[in-house]
């Protein structure tokens, strides 16, 4: 038990143990005995939930999706098998995996109608926002989404899975004015993701084995992160009994922000800046150390890994594998490498405990595999969006769960009384 005293008064609240031992003091009855709340801006204190989905320890530098090691399912699994791992707890065995890669399958094709919803954007629309309107559109074609029918979770699910990469490259074939293509049912989810983005009706696309090895091993490593600003929306919007689509558009919107998963393509920003200014990195560093230019290394610094993050040295190990299998210039990779090498030797960034994150090279990979810059976000999402439909579950079968509706405390006006315009001055 943990005690609390307060005004005269102990208060003794239960210490919950989780299963890697992290301890957290349960303060759900604080404020009906002592009308005290507790205050933690951006929740850096504060546990919203139990999770059984995802364990990060931030010092040591560990991510582990249903207890198995990121690191091994980065090189030995596919994205659809961990998203069945993730959202049902378990690693798939023969007869699982089929029934749920054969959903994937049957509903990998959007209605047709969604043309005109297409139709209705500009051609410079920020495929963020487009990816987020589309989202809630579908549910628009699935009335059994709307009322939450968990007897058709499955097949909500594998749908909103397939179906987003589908939303996202049509939404890019647009914007270039170039017909998309329909999925093939026997490729994989990253080739058949790279198919619908590059390839044409007109000529065969070849597409080599590194590339979707890449692709896989990158949507795996984004499936989940525990309470992340975008999962902590999707759990958020879910309390209401929002439906899994409406929840996971929100999710959409909330990873857009350049601090979570804007920062991908923020990270290729700085490094094009750094390569076209007429600084070097060593002048860049200097100046994100100055705070009055408000200039962040982007792409490096965690709210919970105080180390490297694991998948930021994955990411970084396949960055150069990729870059010379593709034979593109590796200028920029080799400034990501340079402004790492100062940062990770700066006092600044070490008394910080400033590592790279995910984003630090995760850009550069969907560079060298062909994806647009305005389309590194929508990344991130497709392969988050396993997670978010976990978390979704995971909240809508707690038999306990109640809307999250947190407390405040008030610094505004007191009492005041309404005055006529005439007596304002
Ligand atoms: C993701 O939460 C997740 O799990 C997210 C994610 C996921 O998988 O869902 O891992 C994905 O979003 C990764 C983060 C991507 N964002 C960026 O790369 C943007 C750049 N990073 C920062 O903005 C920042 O590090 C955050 C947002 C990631 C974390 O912010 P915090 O925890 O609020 O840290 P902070 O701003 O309080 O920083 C502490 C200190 C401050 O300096 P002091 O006031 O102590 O002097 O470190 C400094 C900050 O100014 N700092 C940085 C910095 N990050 C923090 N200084 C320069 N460059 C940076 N990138």
């Amino acid at each position: 038990m943990a005690k609390i005293e307060l005004d005269n008064m102990i208060l003794e609240c239960p210490v919950i143990v989780g299963a890697e031992k992290e301890k957290a003091i349960d303060i759900s009855e604080l404020r009906a005995k002592t009308g005290y709340i507790t205050l933690d801006d951006s929740f850096s204190n504060t546990g919203s939930c139990k999770s059984a989905i995802t364990y990060i320890d931030g010092d040591k530098g560990i991510l582990r999706y249903r207890g198995y090691p990121i690191e091994e399912l980065a090189a030995k699994s596919s994205f659809a098998e961990t998203a069945f791992l993730v959202i049902y707890g378990h690693l798939p065995n023969k007869e699982e995996y089929s029934r749920f890669s054969g959903l994937l399958t049957d509903y990998e094709i959007l209605n047709e109608s969604f043309k005109h919803h297409y139709e209705g954007f500009p051609n410079n629309a920020p495929p963020m926002a487009m990816l987020s309107a589309m989202i809630n559109a579908l549910s628009c074609y699935q009335p059994e989404v709307n009322n939450n029918d968990i007897s058709k979770f499955d097949v909500s699910a594998a749908r909103l899975i397939s179906q987003v990469r589908v939303l996202a490259a049509s939404a890019y074939k647009m914007s270039v004015g170039l017909p998309t293509v329909f999925p093939y049912p026997e490729m994989s989810y990253a080739e058949n993701f790279l198919h619908m983005m590059f390839s044409l009706p007109n000529r065969p696309y070849e597409m080599d084995q590194d590339i979707i090895d890449a692709l896989n091993m990158f949507l795996i490593l984004h499936i989940d992160h525990e309470q992340n600003c975008s999962t902590s929306t999707v759990r958020l919007v879910a309390s209401s009994g929002a439906n899994l689509y409406a929840s996971c558009a929100a999710g959409v919107c909330a990873l857009w922000g350049r601090l979570h998963g804007g920062a991908n393509q923020a990270v290729v920003e700085m490094l094009n800046h750094i390569k076209n200014a007429d600084y070097n990195v060593k002048e860049f560093i200097d100046m994100v150390k100055n705070k009055k230019n408000g200039v962040k290394l982007m792409g490096f610094g965690h709210r919970v890994y105080k180390n490297f993050d694991p998948r930021s040295k994955i990411l970084q190990a396949a960055a150069h594998k990729l870059f010379k299998k593709a034979g593109q210039s590796d200028e920029l990779l080799s400034i990501a490498q340079e402004l790492a090498d100062y940062a990770l030797n700066d006092e600044y960034f070490i008394e910080r405990k400033l590592y790279p994150n995910v984003d630090f090279y995760s850009g550069l990979i969907m560079q060298a595999l062909g994806i647009p810059l305005n389309m590194f976000t929508v990344l991130f999402a497709i392969g988050r969006m396993p997670g978010w439909i976990a978390h979704w579950k995971e909240l809508s079968e707690n038999p306990k769960r109640r809307i999250y509706r947190p407390r405040q405390i008030y610094v505004g006006e007191t009492l005041r009384h309404y005055e006529p315009m005439s007596m304002r001055g």
